[in-house]
């Protein structure tokens, strides 16, 4: 019989503090539709130093692992998807696994490749369980990141922070994947990095939206050849057609829309019909706000979060629809830069809305406090080593300092 595996339960955890897009853009001169329509940006969110990686995915695992109501004996692999780690040797995971008191009988680790980490994460719990080498196991997947490209820079009002963290079991009460019918695109490109010792992203941003629509266009068809042959989806070349939704990496909203018009011109192209960019626009607009729009709301409120995007766009889209969903088949397409990407799919749980409703996203967001922008560049000025000393929230963690080269977090 086939192995069902995919998504069992998620948590979310955010900064406390977020500036307003619009407040951003008059601090900076631009006309605020520039990055509210241009961008379709609407909140972004500030991590101050004690709101670190690891404290972000100590929040969001715990938060997971309580919506599971898992027995965490039954843990067998942890996995951290972050490009923005706190040491260049000991895993966030390893942090993680501390703080959350998880099972010494475990594989425990994180995965690098800018906004990919989670997605590589997420594949490997895949094929470990689906394989049958977990022996009937979960395994824990977190996307934890900060996004930081620096003060009145063009990347600016595109930084985020946050983690998602997914229990990945044989019980897919959420999404379950398609085990195997993935479509993968790599090519050595430098459209976006971040040097040893730097805090901030280089990006030549422009050449990386081409990037992702290269690297989208390719995985996509090899996507839709396997799902063709395993009849998943109809042949003929309009297989998104076939999706009720499709999640996309979303380093801000806007790039979404340029996907999915990217995804109808290579299934047109496929089908053999003329690509009219005009009169496909005006076509698009309404196939984009059934199929892509239901996803973005969270993502606008939160900001880039690399690893983690896709996968708050994917729980924003449940919280929303997970009901009229249920039994429907979406998409979803992952890219790290540098770059390697990929496209798959799953299967909405008939129980998605009761279990993303465990996440409680709304009062997660609810907690929030807006910030103004002179606020905003003091934490951003702060050292990495200087927490703000606040608190964690109760279950929350913060990173607290380092003492005699260790980092310290203190639990809430
Ligand atoms: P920019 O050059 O400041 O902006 O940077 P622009 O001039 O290109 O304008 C942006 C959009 O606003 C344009 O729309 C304008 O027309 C529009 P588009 O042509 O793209 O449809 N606009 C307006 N709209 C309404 N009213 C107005 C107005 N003015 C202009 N008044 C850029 C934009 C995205 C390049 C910049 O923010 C950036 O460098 N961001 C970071 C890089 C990035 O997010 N790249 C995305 C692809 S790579 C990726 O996703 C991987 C990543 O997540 C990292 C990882 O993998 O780890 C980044």
């Amino acid at each position: 019989m086939k192995t069902r595996v995919g998504i069992e339960a998620i948590g979310v955890a955010v900064p406390r503090r977020y500036v307003d897009i619009e407040d951003l853009a008059r601090a900076r001169g631009v006309a605020p539709a520039k990055y509210t329509q241009g961008l379709g940006a609407r909140e972004m969110a500030i991590a101050e130093p004690g709101e670190d990686t690891v404290a972000l995915a100590a929040e969001a695992a715990r938060r997971a692992l309580d919506a599971a109501n898992l027995d965490r004996a039954n843990l067998g692999l942890l996995v951290v998807g972050t490009e923005t780690g706190v040491d260049h040797s000991k895993p966030v995971a390893s942090y993680v696994h501390g703080l959350l008191g998880l099972p010494r009988t475990m594989r425990v680790y994180d995965t690098q490749h800018a906004c990919y980490g989670g997605t590589a994460g997420l594949m490997t719990a895949l094929e470990w369980i689906g394989s049958g080498a977990a022996a009937g196991r979960s395994a824990l997947v977190v996307c934890s990141d900060v996004a930081r490209y620096g003060v009145a820079t063009a990347g600016e009002p595109t930084q985020g922070a946050g983690s998602i963290a997914m229990v990945i079991s044989q019980h897919p009460a959420i999404l379950e994947l398609d085990l195997g019918i993935t479509g993968t695109s790599s090519t050595h490109v430098h459209d976006f990095w971040r040097p040893i010792g730097q805090r901030e992203a280089q990006v030549d941003g422009h050449y990386s939206v081409e990037c992702y629509l290269a690297a989208l266009g390719s995985a996509y068809r090899e996507w839709k050849t396997r799902a063709i042959a395993r009849e998943l989806v109809r042949g003929g070349g309009l297989a998104s057609e076939a999706l009720a939704r499709i999640c996309y990496h979303v380093p801000f909203c806007k790039m979404a829309r340029k996907a999915h018009l990217h995804v109808r011109r290579c299934d047109l192209e496929d089908a053999g019909v003329p690509w009219d960019v005009a009169a496909e626009e005006t076509r698009a607009a309404q196939r984009f706000e059934d199929q892509v729009q239901p996803s973005l709301p969270l993502c606008s409120r939160i900001g880039n979060v690399y690893t983690g995007s896709l996968y708050f766009g994917l729980a924003g889209l449940l919280d929303a629809q997970a009901a009229e969903l249920a039994g429907k088949r979406i998409g979803l397409f992952s890219y790290g830069s540098g770059c390697t990407s990929e496209f798959f799919s799953g299967v909405v749980g008939a129980h998605a809305a009761e279990r993303i409703a465990a996440a409680r996203i709304a009062d997660v967001l609810a907690v929030r406090e807006r910030i103004s922008i002179a606020e905003y560049e003091r934490i951003m000025a702060l050292s990495p080593a200087s927490p703000l000393g606040e608190p964690p929230p109760a279950g929350g963690f913060r990173f607290a300092g380092v003492t005699d080269h260790r980092r310290q977090y203190v639990t809430g």
